[in-house]
């Protein structure tokens, strides 16, 4: 809706080299005439590089991951304020390759979006079913348990991203069908009505997986989806704004 600027936001996953930087610029150069808001979420290294040669651009840079805490011995972790400090405006969470890879519970990522709060940057919170759920008919219930457990109170439109991303749609060119998204984003708005009141209806909600230039217009258009979490079509310049175009 008019209230809700759509969000496309491009995951690079642990791609990307000091080169990519071509990539990046190619998709600032691009940003004229697209009204959804852009972001690019790269790996650590390259956030600080990539922040500076956007600044002046619409186009945000954002982190995958951070660690609850603000600083200490927690050898290999990044905290949300050096996310900030590097230049980052927001950050992924829960992204089921974290959940999966680093066995991260509801609990641990509520712990980040109150260090993402903290710190001032906007959290992407993830949330999605796997196949076994999706067969077994549980995709709502599981989204909606992850919702409830995952975001902390005190979410309002300006502080809060959700993506639902079905984990088996993930980088395998398998989407849901168009009345399948609408569900799950209707059950997701549900669950942000029942708990954070008016403010739920200004908050965005993103589709996730196997989203490409070809798909995106009909994702786009379903009905609470308000954006796209993009993976691997968000390497390539040309897909990330050619998606970001059909926003
Ligand atoms: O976070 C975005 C991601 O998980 C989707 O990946 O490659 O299916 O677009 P992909």
């Amino acid at each position: 809706t008019a209230e809700r600027r759509p969000l496309i936001a491009g995951n690079w996953k642990m791609n990307g080299l000091r080169a990519a930087k071509s990539e990046l610029r190619a998709v600032a150069a691009g940003l004229a005439g697209i009204s959804a808001e852009t972001m690019i979420c790269p790996p650590f290294t390259l956030i600080g590089a990539f922040a500076s040669d956007v600044a002046g651009t619409e186009l945000m840079i954002g982190g995958q991951d951070c660690h609850p805490a603000e600083s200490g011995a927690h050898t290999g972790d990044i905290s949300a304020e050096m996310l900030r400090d590097a230049g980052a405006v927001a950050v992924i969470l829960g992204h089921s390759e974290r959940r999966i890879d680093h066995q991260e519970g509801d609990a641990i990522i509520k712990a980040k979006v109150k260090a993402a709060w903290r710190a001032g940057l906007l959290p992407v919170v993830c949330v999605g079913e796997t196949l076994v759920e999706r067969d077994a008919g549980e995709a709502c219930a599981v989204v909606t348990r992850q919702v409830r457990q995952s975001v902390p109170e005190g979410a309002t439109a300006a502080n809060l991203v959700i993506a639902y991303e079905p984990i088996w749609a993930i980088g395998t060119g398998r989407t849901p069908t168009t009345d399948d998204v609408a569900e799950v984003h209707g059950a997701i708005r549900h669950i942000l009505t029942e708990r954070f009141g008016a403010e739920a209806n200004g908050i965005r909600i993103l589709y996730g997986g196997s989203v490409k230039p070809d798909n995106a217009a009909a994702l786009l258009a379903v009905s609470d989806v308000d954006g796209a979490l993009v993976g691997g079509a968000s390497l390539k310049a040309a897909d990330f704004l050619a998606i970001a175009r059909a926003a």
